[in-house]
């Protein structure tokens, strides 16, 4: 039954019951009086006056006749108001609550319903409103993913096939008895295995990266001294960087005694992929040079990698911490990489609590900087010693 039928035959009955409730009170009473008079005769004068209105003039059955009449009226009237009046609120809101269920359910979220109303109903439009804003948004960021995705996967077969290529082409050479002598053989032989291993650390990125995205990723946060924790990192770094003719300079301003709250497994992976994108976009016209700086910057340490490379473009900077964004692909295609390097470096220092961001010039090198926060009862600690 709809909802103006409902309001229509609840408003009847509220009119007839207190009328038929009223005459049915009226003639019972009347009937009570007959019955009285007739057994204990008329001996004073209420009874008397009973007698001559109730029991023996008409007017009195009139007069209950035309007040049923006119009350029922006046209910009738008031409740014909009431009823425009209640469907008027309700019903241009269920009118637009249906056409926007109609809508959703046929995949158009580009209508809106908001009301500017206080009553219940304009409330609930607003949580509809809330609900398709939320699955508008859902579905834009579904063709986001949707998009990234399919990137994602033309740069994994780009990826894959330059190593799987090389693969094929030494093996084959092998194979066909072009690298006759046992040097040339060791050298395909190692090429192979080279590009092997180049898949073997795209798959992991690629790896690590789905973890990281659907927050699968085990931290095993501990309190690291700082300066214990990167004077070893860069040790290991040194000898790396060393064989590769690049130097790197490092200087620690922080406390010995400072700590942090991190993975160190993690924080490795942070401090590998920006130095490793120092070594991958080095020009090749200087002497390649790392910078390491660690700062004590109140509740947080600060880290800075600046390197002497190729650089970033201003309208490129923003993007640099984004999901397979790689600035100028077609110069960066030699490179190789999927994109996703910094995202994941991103992701693990917010993870930690901190905050990243690049500053950079294109020809004149680009800098990495990031916070993490320092151990909190350190802090307590000091405070009490001193
Ligand atoms: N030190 C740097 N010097 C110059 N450009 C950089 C530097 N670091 C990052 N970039 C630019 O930012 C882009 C994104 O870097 P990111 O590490 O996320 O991806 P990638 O290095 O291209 O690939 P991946 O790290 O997944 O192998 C790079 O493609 C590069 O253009
Ligand atoms: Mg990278």
């Amino acid at each position: 039954m709809k909802l103006k039928s409902r309001l229509v035959v609840s408003f009847f009955i509220i009119i007839f019951v207190p009328v038929v409730l009223f005459a049915g009170l009226m003639y019972g009473i009347k009937s009570l009086a007959q019955d009285f008079a007739a057994r204990q005769g008329v001996d004073n004068q209420v009874l008397e006056y009973m007698q001559d209105f109730m029991i023996e003039n008409d007017r009195f059955d009139s007069i209950i006749q035309n007040f049923c009449v006119a009350v029922f009226i006046i209910l009738f009237v008031t409740a014909m108001v009431m009823i425009w009046w209640i469907n008027k609120g309700i019903s241009p809101q269920l009118k637009a609550l249906r056409m926007a269920a109609n809508n959703i359910k046929e995949g158009n979220l580009d209508f809106s319903i908001a009301s500017t109303g206080t009553d219940e109903m304009s409330d609930l439009c607003n949580a509809f409103e809330d609900m398709r804003v939320r699955l508008q948004n859902n579905a834009k960021d579904r063709l986001v993913d949707e998009a990234e995705q399919r990137a994602l996967i033309s740069n994994i077969a780009h990826d894959l096939k330059t190593p799987i290529t090389a693969i094929k082409g030494y093996a084959e050479g092998i194979l066909d008895g072009v690298a006759v002598t046992p040097e040339k053989q060791e050298k395909y032989i190692r090429t192979i295995y080279n590009k092997a291993n180049e898949m073997n650390t795209l798959i992991n990125e690629l790896t690590l990266y789905s973890k990281i995205d659907t927050n699968k990723i085990p931290y095993n946060f501990q309190k690291l001294n700082v300066n214990e924790y990167f004077n070893d990192c860069v040790n290991e770094l040194g000898m790396d960087l060393e064989n590769q003719h690049i130097r790197l300079d490092y200087t620690n301003f922080v406390d010995p005694d400072v700590q942090i709250i991190a993975d160190p497994e993690q924080l490795g992976r942070i401090i590998n992929n920006i130095i490793s994108n120092s070594v991958k976009y080095m020009r090749a016209d200087v002497a390649s040079h790392i910078i390491i700086t660690i700062k004590d910057v109140g509740d947080f340490v600060e880290i800075d990698i600046g390197d002497n490379g190729k650089g970033i473009a201003q309208h490129d900077l923003p993007y640099v911490f984004d999901r397979f964004f790689r600035a100028d692909t077609s110069r960066n295609s030699a490179a190789g990489g999927s994109g996703i390097g910094l995202s994941i470096v991103k992701k693990i220092v917010e993870d930690h609590g901190g905050k990243i961001w690049v500053t950079s010039k294109e020809n004149q090198g680009t800098t990495m900087c990031f916070v993490i926060r320092k151990y909190e009862e350190a802090i307590h600690e000091q405070d009490i010693d001193n």
